[in-house]
């Protein structure tokens, strides 16, 4: 089975999933990764504004998702790459090199590969309507701005660090409209997607809930 998970940036999405397939015993696959690690490669080779040498990279790119203590840690070849995809500057990277058409076509191949690999929970931006338009499920998985920017805020404040709020949503929208407006592979709620609005819901009744959804389709095609 392929679950497949779209929605916005900083709805809690990537953590609701790998918690919600560690709980099913399934695979989590984090397209948003795989984006990432194009990004850092481009990135040091200093090719990141040039869609051909992105799209080389991606073609090449030899990933691998590993478990490890109830997280997930990203290879590529034998680096393990977990935090060096995460830093400001790969994040930052990725937002130009995510949108290219080139990229995206040479990534298809990949994600399809690993998501039918095993049941799968599938999670990115344009999962249900390009990669899996034929996934068991569909999630749209949203919050509003002003409760993502309150969870981040926390996670902020928890590391000492305090930012104005009517900012943080400011950001939010900002990059929603970058990602809902860009030309290849938008963020779109697919037509046969349920959407799941975790605005007032926390980290465990997110979770619930996802899962709900699952075990009632899984009900349905048995
Ligand atoms: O989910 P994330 O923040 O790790 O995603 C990183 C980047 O990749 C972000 O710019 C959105 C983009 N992305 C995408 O365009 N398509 C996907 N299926 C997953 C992520």
């Amino acid at each position: 089975m392929i679950i497949a998970v779209d929605g916005p940036s900083g709805a809690g999405k990537s953590s609701v999933c790998r918690e919600v397939a560690k709980r099913l015993g399934w695979s989590l696959l984090d397209t948003g990764a795989i984006y990432r690690c194009v990004a850092l490669i481009a990135l040091e080779n200093h090719v990141d504004t040039d869609p051909k040498a992105c799209a080389e990279i991606a073609k090449s790119l030899d990933i691998r998702f590993v478990a490890s203590k109830g997280s997930q840690k990203v290879f590529i070849g034998a680096r393990d790459v977990s935090q060096a995809i995460r830093t400001f500057e790969t994040t930052q990277c990725v937002n130009h090199v995510s949108p290219m058409a080139e990229v995206r076509a040479e990534l298809l191949g990949i994600q399809r590969r690993l998501g039918h690999a095993t049941d799968s929970i599938v999670e990115g931006r344009d999962i249900g309507s390009v990669v899996f338009p034929d996934a068991e499920l569909k999630v749209y998985y949203t919050a509003s701005a002003q409760a993502r920017a309150l969870r981040r805020m926390k996670e902020f404040e928890a590391k000492g660090e305090h930012f104005d709020l009517k900012e943080v949503v400011k950001q939010i929208e900002e990059r929603d409209e970058t990602e809902f407006n860009r030309a290849n592979s938008p963020l779109v709620k697919c037509a046969d997607a349920v959407e799941l609005d975790t605005s007032d819901l926390n980290f465990e009744e997110s979770c619930q809930a996802l899962i709900r959804l699952i075990q009632t389709r899984q009900k349905e095609l048995a």
